[in-house]
């Protein structure tokens, strides 16, 4: 840790092991959306329902449905700028990539090293799958940052709703294709006279760039490495909207799009399987993958340390 910056702590109340079992069982989730085949039919409480219906009624764990509550509730327009404001008013670690992905590893797995897969492994599988793909260089270094965001839960984070889930815009209304939408009710901004309208504070066609993201690991991320890097305007996206599953596999959100997001959502929906099925039992080497990936981070961080 460099003198003078805040040492690292998640949450009291939750530790990086709970932070990594939620975000798996809405990456569980997440695989069970995107099944061409769905098999899941009922509701959690064990319904049956039609399977034309599946999207609305997919099973979702009850740790992954108070989850959501949360998020969806306390996700509003005046949190978001604040958290924005508070990445801008600090430096809260500098390091390279490569020191940045053994400090997720350790952070997360500290408490408990046994269980499912390590970060640097999903980091270095996703990797991995598109290199064998023969995927540019550009993606698998995107594939092997895509999750540093997380690293936010130690700076700061209210809990794990601002960290990890799927994500959506905030000062419009919350599209009913957002997993478990439902819960939004809570959420002040459903109330507000302009946030809640269809196009809020934005303007049609305004671009995805334009659109405050529900802050989480993928937009911290994002913010990250968009100056501090020479990755390619793809990469970012893959990024950014790694988790925005209403607009990349939902189709929501289309009023929003210019010319430009119409490339980047063909780089996300490129991207997406790799994060979602390269995770195996079978767990890379990280010392013999370590000297080709380091070649590529430098290739494309120049900058070599980062400010997070
Ligand atoms: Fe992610
Ligand atoms: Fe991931």
């Amino acid at each position: 840790m460099t003198p003078g910056l805040t040492p690292p702590t998640a949450p009291l109340h939750s530790s990086g092991r709970d932070l990594e079992d939620i975000s798996d069982q809405i990456d569980a989730v997440n695989v069970l959306l995107s099944s061409p085949t769905p098999t899941a039919t009922t509701t959690a409480a064990g319904d049956p329902k039609p399977k034309a219906n599946f999207r609305q009624y997919v099973t979702a764990p009850a740790q992954v449905q108070d989850f959501y509550k949360e998020q969806h509730e306390k996700q509003t327009l005046k949190f978001n700028l604040a958290a924005r404001n508070a990445f801008h008013s600090k430096v809260r670690a500098r390091m390279g990539i490569w020191e940045a992905m053994e400090k997720l590893n350790t952070l997360i797995d500290e408490s408990d090293p046994d269980t499912s897969l390590s970060q640097i492994h999903h980091l270095l599988q996703t990797a991995e799958a598109m290199r064998r793909d023969g995927k540019p260089k550009w993606m698998q270094v995107t594939g092997l940052v895509h999750d540093l965001g997380k690293l936010l839960f130690f700076f700061g984070a209210q809990g794990q709703w601002d960290v990890v889930g799927d994500t959506f815009p905030v000062g419009c209304a919350f599209d009913p294709r957002i997993i478990l939408a439902e819960s939004f009710s809570g959420n002040p901004d459903t109330k507000h006279p302009v946030y809640s309208t269809e196009m809020g504070i934005y303007t049609p066609h305004c671009g995805l760039d334009n659109l405050l993201l529900s802050w989480g690991h993928d937009e911290y991320l994002y913010h990250v490495v968009k100056d501090q890097s020479s990755l390619p305007e793809e990469a970012l996206a893959i990024i950014r909207y790694h988790s925005f599953y209403p607009w990349h596999r939902e189709g929501a959100y289309r009023n929003f799009m210019n010319e430009k997001d119409w490339r980047m959502l063909e780089a996300v929906k490129e991207f997406n399987p790799y994060d979602l099925y390269s995770k195996s039992d079978a767990p890379p080497v990280v010392e013999e993958l370590k000297p080709y990936y380091i070649e590529l981070i430098d290739e494309f961080f120049p900058k070599k340390i980062l400010d997070w």
